[in-house]
């Protein structure tokens, strides 16, 4: 399946809090952005390239399914559609490849030393995102194992459910693999730390490391409700990895596959810098209302009350907020209470 690639008529450009988001090609906008002038990216790419292609979003949204699996809704509840990766030929997966090549490479250029990359993947492709970072340089740091239990696999064999009773095609999904990447550094990690920021993960206390796994949930509907798009991920997960890029809080992190701005809402309620890229013009009007939204929610899921404490004022530290203290950080943000798992 060939996609044609979508073209940005004109690039437009809104911020709120201390997210930016562009309308624009993420390669287009990474070959305009100057060299060394981003310290952390943490991103959700279109896994399969074709399902965020323009015949597939028409598709999802004629709700005619394509490379989309549109489940059947449950409950009176309607759930979000899946992309189907087992569809993809080995064109595809030739032509994925090749994408992330030239999305790595440009990354190396705009990124620092030291600058951390985690990236959202999949059981079926995460070995085709991970093979074009490692060979664009970056090192692997592991992977960051998203704790959640998806519609994905458990199914018996189609057609022949009740003959084949007793067995599972593929294993139900229960994690989610996030990759996590770094360019290499300049010196030792101390040296790297002091002259760049970057290059190390930020601790969630004192005496608690950053960890890799991190129990998660389903994004829940009220955030869907918010930001409709069928890749949202939840804030709280995205307000633990988020913070973990910057040791210090300091510098800027992108999203050159920004959707609805999950990350870039997620990075203002900590006080970060972001910057974020979209190409659909849908999803980027989308984000327009959703960032300002998931920004002002808390880990209970409601809006906090006082929307002038989000960001702090010109020339005071993010942790100096009023927002740290009261509803805030700490306890909007993660999750020191874990998602619970539904
Ligand atoms: C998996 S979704 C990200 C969803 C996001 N994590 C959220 O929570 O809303 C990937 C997004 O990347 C966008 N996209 C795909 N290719 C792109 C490109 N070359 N440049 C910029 N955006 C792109 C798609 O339109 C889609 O909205």
């Amino acid at each position: 399946m060939t996609p044609a690639r979508r073209t940005v008529k004109k690039s437009e450009t809104f911020s709120y809090g201390h997210a930016t988001l562009t309308l624009a090609d993420c390669l287009e906008w990474l070959a305009d952005r100057a060299p060394l002038s981003v310290q952390a990216v943490v991103t959700d790419p279109p896994y399969g390239l074709v399902e965020y292609s323009p015949q597939e979003q028409a598709k999802l949204r004629a709700g005619r399914g394509g490379v989309w699996r549109i489940p059947p809704s449950f409950d009176g509840h309607n759930r979000s559609p899946l992309p189907r990766f087992t569809t993809l030929t080995a064109e595809d997966l030739r032509r994925l490849e090749q994408f992330f090549a030239r999305w790595a490479s440009s990354l190396m250029r705009v990124l620092v030393p030291g600058a951390h990359i985690v990236v959202a993947s999949n059981p079926l492709v995460s070995h085709i995102l991970a093979r074009p970072l490692a060979e664009a340089g970056f090192e692997r740091r592991g992977e960051i194992i998203r704790l959640v239990t998806t519609l994905r696999g458990g199914d018996r064999p189609k057609n022949a459910h009740q003959e084949f009773s007793d067995v599972t095609v593929m294993p139900r999904s229960m994690f989610e693999p996030w990759l996590l990447f770094r360019k290499p550094l300049e010196g030792r990690v101390q040296d790297n730390l002091r002259k760049w920021r970057t290059g190390a993960l930020r601790r969630i206390s004192r005496n608690q490391p950053f960890g890799d796994v991190i129990a998660s949930h389903p994004t829940r509907p009220a955030e869907r409700a918010l930001a409709p798009h069928p890749s949202l991920k939840p804030q709280t997960f995205m307000r633990q990895i988020v913070r973990a890029v910057l040791p210090f809080g300091e510098g800027v992190v992108l999203d050159p596959f920004a959707g609805a701005g999950s990350m870039l809402a997620a990075a203002n309620a900590l006080g970060y810098a972001s910057i974020g890229v979209e190409y659909d013009p849908h999803y980027f009007e989308i984000a327009r209302a959703a960032i300002p939204a998931l920004s002002r929610l808390t880990s209970r899921g409601t809006p906090i009350a006082d929307e002038a404490s989000l960001f702090p004022r010109d020339g005071e530290s993010p942790s100096a907020s009023p927002i740290r203290r009261e509803d805030s950080c700490e306890n909007r943000l993660f999750a020191l209470a874990p998602d619970r798992p539904r």
